[in-house]
């Protein structure tokens, strides 16, 4: 293992900086290989901090030049220098300015922190510890300070030069080169500093603010792809104006920025003013980008945006409060999704998603509270956890203490701490204040690991007319933590009579619910005047990010699906019965037996296929099925991915011979008619399209699979032609390699498109498929150094493909493991995100395990491993 392993960082040890920066002059001299950065620090002791301290900053890779306090320059002996640190052991015990030159090589930066190049631009990702990487300095966010930043560089090769804030100046500086000054008058942590510098495009618009105020907006692209920033440019308006409605907050600078960068580790990077995004969550047209790019990009535009109040104008103490700006701004950018369409389909997906990736996580050896506690490595804990679960919490305490007050506490979070690092404790005193209520329970949701486990008993008396809901909530044990108390579960339900309609809740005489809170281990709740027997519609919208398991007769959830006022829980109790149906049909394959058939569900899926129902989005989610991994959770041990997807094959083959007729009438009567269209409904009607293409083709039908290769061949849209494809995909067929073959010649220039084909071909559940994701690595089109062609080629080989990754003979897990021994040096961020499709390892069947663990441990073994690989690594083995 590692040489020297870094002490690994706890919450309990946090201390505040013994300095503060009030002010930052950066002189950022740009050149491909020697980038001269000189920094004029105003520093001065922080008055929290301890006496006599000495002064070390933060560095990565650096090269110090010189270093001088107020103009006299220091001595080799005066310093203590390295570059991962800079030390002053004696620094002035009064404000004084520290100016420190260093060099920095943006073209060997392949870890793509710090100061990088992208495509011939220059460009920056901080977060959360790169400002390291470019300067020395007390890179941590609870020291904000004033930035102002002047970039030089050759006016040929970069006409674009771009930072935080507002342009205060620009000019010649001689021999071809040119330079530009912004001041940032917004305090700011280091992470959120950012710097672009090219030859770009730009598409210009303007909002007018609540308050009056014109705010320029420009969207930054690579030439020649301007008409593909229109929509993220529509999403920026929309964006600010929901902010504005939703929260009352308003934009506050003159100017906002989005770069598209095609060389990103994640998503996009929330930078004061300026934000940076990885193409892919910015480019779309027709042409080029399917239904779910533009709603993407919409939703990334939208929470990159919402931090600039939650993140940015209030922004973390420390990196351990990530979720009280992260899972914040996720729960902002999913209500705002749900306002821009449709509100169930949004908490649907969200839900998928949550229980596809967070579950799964929570189940595993990475599982960690919302709000961990101690970490080796920072980049690891950008997780679901913090994020997904993060705003679950958030949407929690909103139910739990209702609308009204949760706007309140917003408003007073906003306005109390303006301006300042925080945390969670502060976020949370501001609900506790308006809603007078105690918030020490509820607390425990960021520090306990792990999906609480509620489960239902129910009984309804018909003499005495009441209905008996009996709850038990436990709390798995995860890594570090055996223990578990329990937490307050907002139960929001509903008890469905026999003719479809709420009844009226009742309980010790009076009005009460619709939301309950399960604050014990064992809550009774009876309810009374239940004049007869209900179906009980539970957890209605996800009101708690928890698993349930219930005595609810399949029956009953039939009922529910056809009946329930509550969009969510109609979807969820027909998941809930396919589910039931398929953890059996498992048991009956693995068994070598034949899985039962289901009419019913036949029934209740077909419902999705009536022309009656109007929403097509929602009829959509209707019509999928359970995921395998959705399965595979829910058997938890000795998973058998091979059975699951026999499962699932077998059921939707069923489906199709139940529902073939209807199948074909609903295809053809949602076939693209006029021109193109993403928005909402547009995009609903071709999910169902495809949700009813999937199921005809299902187990390879001929009729099916000529349908799929018509509707690729005919495509006037990406969406219609990347669905068609992905459906013909999941078949071996003639009509499979030829659209496969066509797309490339047609598409394979642009890398985007490129991803789609990656991701589609890397996703097939063919045992050819390692073949030919090891073939596509070695194309020209792929680039090892381009994370979204790894994300797309590599990464959805081991987290979107169960079976493949999952060969019972280990090359996938040897497969994925090589390349994340490949990229431990030159990305390890990336290869880190990849050892993520071990997270739920421990739960296969024996020879599976025992192969993947095979593969972890030869990780382990590597000399050198990177500090963010040696992390995940060594928690999934512990
Ligand atoms: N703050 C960014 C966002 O939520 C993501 C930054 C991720 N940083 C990282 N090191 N993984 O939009
Ligand atoms: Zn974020």
């Amino acid at each position: 293992m590692r040489a020297e392993d870094p002490r690994p960082v706890r919450l309990a040890e946090y201390r505040p900086s013994d300095f503060l920066i009030d002010a930052v002059e950066l002189d950022v001299m740009l050149d491909p290989t020697a980038t001269r950065v000189t920094a004029r620090l105003r520093l001065r002791p922080n008055p929290a901090g301890r006496d006599n301290a000495a002064l070390t900053l933060d560095g990565d890779d650096l090269n110090l030049v010189s270093a001088a306090i107020d103009g006299d320059p220091l001595r080799v002996d005066d310093l203590d220098v390295s570059p991962s640190s800079l030390t002053i052991a004696n620094p002035p015990r009064r404000p004084f300015e520290l100016t420190v030159t260093t060099l920095v090589d943006p073209s060997a930066n392949t870890k793509l922190m710090g100061l990088y190049r992208s495509n011939g631009a220059y460009c920056t990702q901080c977060e959360a510890e790169g400002f390291r990487r470019i300067t020395y300095f007390l890179d941590r966010p609870d020291v904000l300070a004033v930035y102002t930043i002047r970039i030089e560089g050759s006016e040929a090769e970069n006409p674009v030069l771009l930072s935080n804030g507002n342009l205060v100046e620009t000019g010649a500086a001689g021999e071809g080169r040119h330079f530009a000054v912004w001041h940032d008058p917004h305090p700011k942590p280091s992470y959120l500093f950012a710097l672009v510098a090219g030859d770009l495009g730009v598409v210009e618009d303007q909002f007018v603010t609540m308050g009056g105020r014109k705010v320029t907006l420009k969207v930054f692209v690579e030439h020649g792809k301007e008409d593909r920033a229109v929509h993220a440019m529509e999403s920026i308006k929309a964006s600010m104006r929901w902010d504005e409605e939703a929260f009352g907050r308003e934009y506050d600078l003159d100017v906002f920025m989005v770069v598209a960068v095609s060389y990103f580790n994640m998503g996009a990077m929330e930078n004061k003013g300026l934000n940076v995004f990885n193409d892919k969550y910015v480019l779309a047209s027709p042409e080029t980008a399917t239904d779910g790019d533009y709603a993407n990009i919409e939703a990334i535009i939208a929470h990159e945006y919402f931090h600039n109040w939650t993140g940015n104008r209030i922004t973390c103490r420390d990196w351990f409060q990530l979720c009280l700006k992260e899972g914040l701004t996720v729960f902002r950018d999913q209500e705002f999704t749900a306002d821009m369409r449709s509100r169930p389909v949004k908490r649907i997906s969200d839900v998928r998603g949550l229980r596809s990736v967070q579950f799964a996580e929570d189940a595993g050896p990475l599982a960690h509270p919302v709000r961990p506690e101690v970490y080796a490595e920072i980049n690891n804990f950008y997780t679901p956890t913090v994020y997904e679960k993060g705003a679950e919490v958030i949407r929690m305490l909103k139910t739990w203490i209702g609308g009204d007050a949760f706007r309140a506490g917003m408003d007073l979070y906003f306005d109390r701490h303006d301006g300042q690092a925080c945390t969670i404790e502060q976020f949370i005193a501001c609900f506790a204040e308006v809603s007078g209520r105690d918030f020490s329970q509820f607390l425990r949701w960021y520090s306990q690991a792990g999906t609480p486990e509620v489960r239902i008993a129910t009984a309804y008396d018909a003499e005495a007319r009441t209905f008996t809901l009996d709850a038990a909530q436990s709390t798995p044990a995860t890594p570090g933590q055996h223990t578990k108390l329990p937490v307050v579960i907002p139960l929001a339900l509903g008890l469905v009579g026999p003719d479809g309609r709420d009844m009226p809740l009742v309980v010790g005489g009076a009005p009460a619910g619709p939301v309950f809170a399960l604050t014990d281990e064992t809550t009774r709740i009876v309810f009374e005047n239940v004049e007869q027997r209900p179906a009980p519609s539970l957890f209605r919208n996800f009101s708690a990010p928890v698993k349930v398991v219930s005595d609810i007769a399949d029956d009953d959830l039939l009922f529910l699906a056809a009946h329930d006022s509550d969009p969510f829980n109609r979807w969820q109790a027909a998941q809930t019965v396919a589910l039931r149906h398929l953890v059996a049909s498992v048991a009956a394959v693995r068994s070598g037996r034949e899985p039962a058939d289901e009419p019913r569900l036949a029934e209740a899926l077909s419902r999705a296929f009536d022309p009656a129902e109007s929403d097509c989005a929602y009829a959509a989610q209707i019509a999928a099925l359970p995921s395998e991994g959705d399965v595979a959770r829910e058997l938890g041990e000795d998973v058998d991915p091979d059975a699951i997807h026999a499962a699932r094959g077998f059921l939707k083959s069923a489906m199709r011979r139940r529902l073939g007729p209807q199948l074909l009438a609903a295809y053809e009567r949602l076939a693209e008619t006029g021109p193109y269209s993403p928005d909402a409904a547009s995009a609903g009607r071709r999910a169902l399209k495809v949700a009813a293409l999937d199921l005809l083709a299902a187990g390879g039908e001929r009729d099916g699979i000529a349908r799929a290769h018509a509707l690729y061949s005919g495509a006037r849209n990406m969406t219609d032609r990347v669905m068609a494809l992905q459906v013909l995909s999941l078949h071996a067929s003639p009509e499979r390699e030829d659209a496969l073959a066509d797309f490339a010649r047609v598409y394979g220039q642009d890398p985007l498109l490129l991803d789609k084909w990656f991701v589609i071909q890397a996703s097939a559940p063919l045992p050819d498929t390692i073949d030919r994701v090891e073939t596509l690595m070695a194309s020209p089109g792929f680039d090892i150094r381009n994370p979204n062609r790894v994300r797309s080629l590599i990464g959805t080989f081991g987290a979107g493909n169960p079976t493949q990754f999952n060969r019972p003979d280990g090359r996938g897990y040897a497969f994925v493991a090589g390349v994340v021994a490949e990229l431990n040096a030159s990305n390890p961020q990336v290869a880190a995100r990849l050892l993520g499709a071990f997270r739920t390892w421990r739960s296969l069947e024996p020879q599976r395990r025992g192969k993947a663990e095979a593969a972890l441990r030869g990780l382990a073994d590597m000399p050198r491993l990177s500090a963010d690989v040696a992390d995940i690594v060594r928690r999934a083995l512990a």
